[in-house]
């Protein structure tokens, strides 16, 4: 894939800018240290959000609050007076005001174009979204989670502050593949560049990996400005007057009790989660430090003289929830049978000769062996000799980021959780098995969260050909009380286009992502309301729910209606076989099958190619 980097070049420049690497210019990739502010107690423990972040979300819940009244005067649910409810709300917005939260699962660049589909159905200011009953409810959402490739929608809209997704969208130049370009421009550089950056940051004398490679790439598409810090969030316009919401990206985690597949580590199921907010880094068993200063290692006193800053580069944040370079690296070497995500096939020829390029360029500019630059490392500030190695958490088992959602500091009542990420064989659809890891994990570690049948359940009933409640009925959660959220779960599936075309496909033509997304569009919506005339109003109901029930409001006749009919209700049948084949057609035209659909779409053949 990358035909020649030109070292000489590359070293020239490198040592061009190490000369002025001192420098704490704030638009450059490596860190630097800056004096930490007098008294600043580095690291809590994770007792609760931060203070910060409580005040955040106070101010946040002032605008939704309003983007909810607008929402129900839409939907009109039967048996609910909106405008007493409001009255109501408004008597104590902060404890009353639902806290949605939008997750989108990992599935390289296909989850991230899927996913931004559904944003799009959510967003009021989408064209038909007011009248398809959805849109509204990004104006709603306090938090947005991302991991792996769903972490680039989920970072993107702050740093767009909060403009309409489809303009957003438009200013990502889907068509340029980032790791192929020539030339620089506000939107790509060539490879050549990415490894210039990366060079000031190892003299920096900071850990370099591949995931500043790739993030150097994922920020040309999806950040403007690409050099943008994760902590400056809070001084984004949009950000700070509450337009939208507060992005978390999600990671798990490796170290050297971790299990080793071909002299490169693995995340293990249980291994330690940790989250970037815009205020803080850190995990819920462990603690949190400030994101400006990821990369300061406290002393005894829980301050330093010095604080490391600018490790927090957006690029390298997203970079850090994608590192699942250890994965593509043994599906390379074992033709796919090691490296494996739940059951999902890594294999992919375009990116086998990428991950055989870029690690020949690390061993020749840095002679440094697979292991040494698969995942990135960051000095540990929790008090741990080792350094802290992020991985991406579809390693981990649970490729949908709830974990930073159903922590009970933040009160989530709804998640809509997006899932594309491929597992199931062989055409690559959902069986809603990350969804079951993430209920198994949440009950054993007392996290609040729906009870979720496994996955031959979930096929038997069509659960991730359409979207499905879980929760909605109390008893049917780990805590059997309302502190636990419903969960809308939408996976990817064909409704007006086959969406399930390669997730290594790095760039595509605008036509083809309108079509990808106007699918998720027409998942959301259940086709504009011609597939269920319910199931809108439902997600409506699900959204003030759990806020009804604080208050003491009767779940309203509607509500009560469509939830027996859209919520899974807790009882198993048989499943299906182990030799079922998902194999839908377009539930928008069924007679349009797959073959027939392709001919007459051969311009996206590549697509659907490994
Ligand atoms: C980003 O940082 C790199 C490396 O520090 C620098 O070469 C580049 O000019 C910066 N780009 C922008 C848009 O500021
Ligand atoms: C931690 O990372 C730094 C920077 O890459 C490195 O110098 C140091 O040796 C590492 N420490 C350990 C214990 O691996
Ligand atoms: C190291 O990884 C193991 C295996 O995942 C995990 O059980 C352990 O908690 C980790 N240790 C630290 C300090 O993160
Ligand atoms: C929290 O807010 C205070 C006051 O605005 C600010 O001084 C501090 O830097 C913030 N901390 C973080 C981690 O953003
Ligand atoms: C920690 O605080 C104690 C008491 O103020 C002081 O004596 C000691 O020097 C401090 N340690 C460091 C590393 O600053
Ligand atoms: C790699 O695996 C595929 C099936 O997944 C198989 O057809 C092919 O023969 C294998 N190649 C080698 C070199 O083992
Ligand atoms: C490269 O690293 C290997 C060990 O990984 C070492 O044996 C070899 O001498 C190194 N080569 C150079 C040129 O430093
Ligand atoms: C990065 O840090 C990890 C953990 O300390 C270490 O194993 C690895 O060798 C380091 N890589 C480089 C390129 O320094
Ligand atoms: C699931 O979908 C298939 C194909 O559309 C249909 O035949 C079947 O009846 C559905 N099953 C349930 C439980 O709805
Ligand atoms: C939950 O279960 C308890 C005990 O079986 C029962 O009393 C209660 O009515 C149930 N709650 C709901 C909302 O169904
Ligand atoms: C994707 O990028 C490649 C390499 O730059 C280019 O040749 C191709 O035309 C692009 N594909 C689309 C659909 O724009
Ligand atoms: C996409 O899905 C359809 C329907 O399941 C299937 O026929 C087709 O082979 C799939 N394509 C790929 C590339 O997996």
């Amino acid at each position: 894939m990358i035909s020649h980097i030109a070292l000489p070049v590359l070293l020239a420049a490198g040592t061009a800018v190490a000369s002025s690497s001192s420098s704490s210019s704030s638009s450059s990739y490596a860190p630097y240290y800056v004096d930490c502010p007098e008294g600043i107690q580095l690291v809590r423990p994770p007792l609760s959000t931060s203070l910060n972040e409580t005040r955040w979300v106070h101010g946040r819940k002032g605008e939704i609050v309003d983007a909810l009244g607008r929402y129900l005067r839409r939907l009109k649910l039967e048996g609910l007076d909106a405008a007493e409810y409001m009255d109501r709300v408004r008597e104590d917005v902060d404890f009353n005001v639902p806290v949605i939260a939008w997750a989108n699962s990992g599935g390289g660049f296909r989850s991230a174009m899927t996913g931004v589909g559904g944003l799009l159905a959510l967003d009021e200011r989408t064209a038909g979204a007011k009248e398809a009953r959805t849109g509204g409810l990004f104006q709603m959402l306090t938090y947005i989670a991302g991991l792996s490739g769903g972490s680039w929608p989920v970072a993107s809209p702050t740093f767009h502050d909060y403009a309409p997704i489809r303009e957003m969208v438009s200013d990502w130049h889907v068509e340029i593949d980032r790791f192929e370009a020539t030339t620089y421009s506000e939107y790509a550089a060539p490879v050549e560049g990415y490894f210039e950056s990366i060079y000031e940051k190892w003299e920096a004398g900071f850990n370099i990996s591949v995931t500043d490679f790739l993030g150097r790439g994922f920020a040309y598409e999806y950040i403007p400005g690409v050099n943008r810090t994760w902590s400056s969030i809070p001084e984004l316009p949009g950000f700070k007057s509450f337009a939208g919401p507060m992005p978390i990206l999600s990671t798990s985690s490796i170290n050297s009790s971790s299990p080793v597949e071909d002299g490169v580590y693995v995340a293990s199921w249980d291994a330690p989660w940790y989250e970037w907010n815009p205020f803080e880094f850190g995990s819920w068993e462990k603690g949190f430090i400030p994101t400006r200063y990821v990369g300061t290692v406290p002393n005894e006193n829980n301050t330093a003289e010095q604080c490391v800053a600018n490790l927090d580069q957006t690029s390298f944040v997203m970079g850090t929830a994608a590192s699942a370079w250890n994965f593509w690296y043994l599906s390379e070497v074992s033709n796919g049978t090691l490296g494996q995500f739940t059951k999902r096939d890594m294999e992919s020829a375009a990116l086998d000769a990428l991950v055989e390029d870029v690690d020949a360029i690390f061993s020749e500019l840095w002679n440094y062996t697979v292991a040494e630059i698969s995942n990135p490392s960051i000095p540990n500030p929790f008090g741990s000799q080792e350094n802290l190695t992020l991985a991406d958490g579809s390693e981990a088992g649970q490729a949908i980021p709830l974990l930073p959602l159903i922590q009970p500091a933040r009160k989530v009542d709804l998640i809509l959780a997006w899932d594309d990420s491929c597992e199931l064989e062989p055409y690559t659809w959902s069986n809603g098995v990350n969804l079951r890891e993430s209920y198994l994990q949440a009950r054993k570690h007392g996290l609040p969260f729906p009870e979720v049948p496994p996955a031959s359940e979930m096929l038997a009933r069509n659960y991730t050909s359409k979207p499905v409640l879980f929760g909605c009925d109390v008893n049917l959660t780990t805590t059997r009380d309302e502190t636990s959220p419903i969960v809308a779960y939408f996976a990817n599936a064909p409704y007006s286009w086959y969406s399930n075309y390669s997730w290594s496909v790095t760039n595509m033509s605008n036509a083809m992502l309108d079509g990808v997304m106007q699918n998720s569009f027409n998942l959301l919506t259940q086709g504009n309301g011609s597939l269920s005339d319910s199931w809108t109003d439902c997600l409506g109901c699900a959204a003030i729910d759990r806020s009804l029930s604080r208050m003491g409001i009767a779940r309203p006749q509607a509500c009560q209606q469509c939830f027996a009919e859209h919520c899974w209700d807790g009882t198993l049948t048989a499943g299906v076989a182990d030799s079922y084949v998902l194999d839908p057609s377009l539930a928008l035209e069924p007679a349009m099958g797959y073959t027939q659909w392709l001919d007459e779409h051969s311009d996206f053949a590549a697509e659907y190619e490994d």
